[in-house]
């Protein structure tokens, strides 16, 4: 099982990064305008920075919504650094748009499913990752984890290649059910990814082995 950071925050990046467990970064067009980040130059040597930070897949998404301007902008991502994936998201044209990429060996990360008739096409279409949405199909009372399940069951059923990677994760909790759906990659906050140390009874048997190991010292 893999893991990735779900930000576009620097500073998370590299606190994850030093954890020894991260790899690789999912970022949007919202977690970049979070950072304060503006203009395609200044938001491309962003990227560049993360790159240089993770030794693994970056995913950087086009905001173009037709094919030709999907193909500019991949092409152009792409060049920022071998790490990078390109995000596309699953409407027609970028169904062919994956296509024509994963021909010219430019990986991709399909985002926006929430179905796992968008995840078939998806990885028909040649993904290297799909992007199931668990928090925000749970925002609307679906069940964003058994998504996960299916698409896995789907893809293990015809062999696709394509990694399924839950996305829109909010909790240590969603880490935990999408590791149980057989998810490949999970995306998540730092903070949920910290969540995952947390157990009362690990802090109270620390100290207690630290107080009996001072009465060997006495
Ligand atoms: C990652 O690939 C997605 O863009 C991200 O997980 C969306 O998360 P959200 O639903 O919390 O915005």
């Amino acid at each position: 099982m893999k893991f990735f950071i779900d930000t576009a925050n620097l500073d998370e990046i590299r606190e994850a990064n030093d954890l020894g467990i991260l790899d690789g970064v999912t970022t949007n067009p919202t977690l970049i305008s979070r950072e304060g980040v503006k203009g395609k130059d200044a938001i491309f040597q962003h990227y560049r920075k993360i790159c240089e930070i993770v030794d693994g897949p970056v995913s950087a998404e086009v905001i173009s919504t037709d094919f030709e301007g999907m193909i500019r902008e991949a092409r152009e991502l792409a060049k920022i650094h071998e790490n990078i994936v390109v995000k596309i998201p699953i409407i027609k044209d970028g169904v062919k748009a994956i296509r024509a990429l994963s021909q010219e060996g430019i990986r991709t990360n399909c985002t926006l499913v929430f179905s796992p008739g968008q995840a078939i096409l998806a990885a028909k279409a040649g993904a290297t990752f799909v992007s199931p949405f668990i928090g925000r199909l749970d925002d609307i009372a679906s069940d964003g984890i058994d998504l996960v399940r299916k698409i896995v069951e789907i893809y293990n059923y015809y062999g696709f290649p394509t990694e399924v990677l839950a996305a829109s994760i909010r909790s240590t909790q969603h880490i935990i059910q999408a590791a149980e759906a057989g998810a490949d990659i999970v995306t998540a906050p730092l903070k949920a990814i910290l969540g995952l140390l947390r157990h009362p009874l690990t802090d109270i048997g620390l100290q207690k082995f630290l107080e009996d190991y001072k009465k060997t010292q006495e």
